[in-house]
């Protein structure tokens, strides 16, 4: 049986979705114990069943992780071995995943706009790993390639015209920004084909996808295959090239990531197989020799992270209850930026304000209560008016489905040094990211008063 077939049976045995409550409350409040809170937790065990499961879903795809949603070594390690790509968005995505081992065949770099020394960053990477592919969404930016002397793998990154997604901020496929225009994109990637080695085509719909967006997934990924067969055959039907114009081979046709989880407790969890069977079946035909390929971020490591936090002070006002806790925006923006919905448990362990043991969370009555983080900001709260077994000072609350664009987000917004987090791997659980100290807040500007360029050597 080979690795990707032992990965699909194993992937029939995991669950689509883990939710907050599935989580072991003891061993979350003795990790919160051990090393403080804010404290985010990865496990890196339901990192790799993730990633089993879309593999098994799409066996005939290459897969590309995108990264941005957890960068943590750990991950990107456990990502690797799991046998998915890497999909960098920046100079210091590409930097981490080459420390955590993937080569340049497994990197696929997505050049947005990007600061020249991003790319003088990645051109000189690829003098050494010329199999790394960089995926360009402006004419503008295969002139600056080109004027760095690269001449490699590129992938035309096309602006479906279509977009999906969990927010107005984070749907991509219509917004002008992203790719080039899908009328004009042809005709690019048979121009940038003369200059480069033209080796895919991509879109990215949006993120977090949800089932009832699919049809706006399954419209951009018809227009994907329909390009595809354009660039492969100039004189075919789907064509509108002029005489004589050379076939592209492409190697790849890239729909992007988006597939969403479910944050609220009784959202259904995303069908994975039916999504791939549809995606398979918008796109077709495929030209000989193109392959699919995906780009999950969230998927991969959203429902694998939660949040650990503790209740500081709670507040009885006329109208709410507010439970002020230890982790803020700085630590987990995406309530703030994008009124996304967290799950969140009570894990107990506080106490009454008369002193005594508070009752264990199951015992107590659930209240609808606010639950606001220590930022001078309205913005920053978690949650308002969610029913949460009655919270005491000193109890320990699981914020839930926090692994995707949770600490990858994190600032020092307030001089609040970033969280500590905790990956767990086969049970065993160790410090990845140590929590930052108020001396880690003012180093870059101690390193310039002592003379320090703004770009030492060496710090790439
Ligand atoms: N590919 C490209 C080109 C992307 O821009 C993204 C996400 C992905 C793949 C992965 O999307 P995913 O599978 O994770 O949905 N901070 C926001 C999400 C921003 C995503 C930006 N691009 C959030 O917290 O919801």
């Amino acid at each position: 049986m080979s690795d990707r077939d032992a990965g699909a049976a194993a992937a029939l045995e995991n669950p689509p979705a883990r939710r907050v409550s599935d989580w072991d409350a003891e061993r979350l409040r003795g990790l919160a114990d051990a090393h403080e809170t804010p404290l985010y937790v990865q496990d890196l065990d339901r990192v790799r069943e993730n990633c089993e499961r879309l593999l098994a879903a799409f066996p005939d795809a290459d897969v590309r992780y995108a990264v941005k949603a957890h960068t943590g070594r750990r991950v990107l390690e456990s990502v690797r071995d799991a046998g998915l790509d890497a999909e960098c968005a920046s100079a210091g995505e590409v930097d981490r995943a080459l420390a955590a081992g993937f080569d340049g065949s497994r990197l696929h770099y997505t050049a947005v706009n990007p600061p020249a020394r991003d790319l003088d960053y990645v051109v000189g990477v690829a003098e050494a790993e010329p199999e790394l592919t960089v995926t360009v969404g402006a004419v503008d930016t295969l002139d600056r390639l080109a004027e760095r002397g690269y001449d490699g793998r590129v992938c035309v990154r096309v602006n479906p015209g279509v977009g999906a997604g969990h927010h107005e901020k984070v749907t991509t496929g219509g917004a002008a920004k992203f790719g080039i225009p899908y009328d004009r994109a042809a005709e690019a990637a048979r121009a940038a084909a003369e200059r480069f080695d033209v080796v895919g085509i991509h879109a990215h719909a949006g993120s977090g996808i949800d089932p009832d967006q699919l049809d706006s997934h399954r419209e951009l990924v018809a227009r994907m295959g329909e390009l595809a067969r354009d660039l492969a055959d100039p004189d075919g039907e789907d064509s509108d090239a002029a005489a004589d114009v050379a076939p592209v081979d492409l190697e790849y046709v890239d729909v992007g990531g988006g597939f969403g989880v479910p944050y609220e407790e009784d959202a259904p969890a995303l069908d994975l197989s039916a999504v791939a069977d549809a995606t398979r079946e918008a796109v077709a035909p495929l030209p000989a020799g193109v392959d699919l390929a995906i780009e999950p971020g969230r998927y991969v490591v959203a429902d694998a992270g939660v949040l650990l936090t503790r209740v500081n002070t709670v507040k009885e006002t006329p109208d709410e209850t507010v439970v002020g806790v230890d982790a803020g925006m700085t630590d987990l923006l995406r309530p703030a930026m994008y009124d996304a919905y967290h799950p969140v448990r009570n894990l107990g362990g506080g106490r009454e304000r008369d002193g005594s043991d508070a009752p264990a969370p199951d015992d107590r009555p659930a209240t609808p209560v606010t639950v606001a983080g220590p930022i001078c900001e309205t913005g920053d709260t978690l949650c308002r008016d969610r029913a949460l077994a009655d919270p005491n000072r000193g109890d320990l609350l699981a914020v839930g489905v926090a692994g995707a664009y949770g600490y990858e987000m994190a600032s020092q917004y307030n001089s609040r040094p970033r969280p500590a987090e905790v990956a767990l791997d086969d049970g065993t659980a160790a410090v990845a990211r140590r929590r930052e100290t108020l001396g880690d807040l003012t180093t870059v500007e101690r390193e310039a008063g002592r003379g320090r360029t703004d770009r030492p050597e060496g710090d790439r």
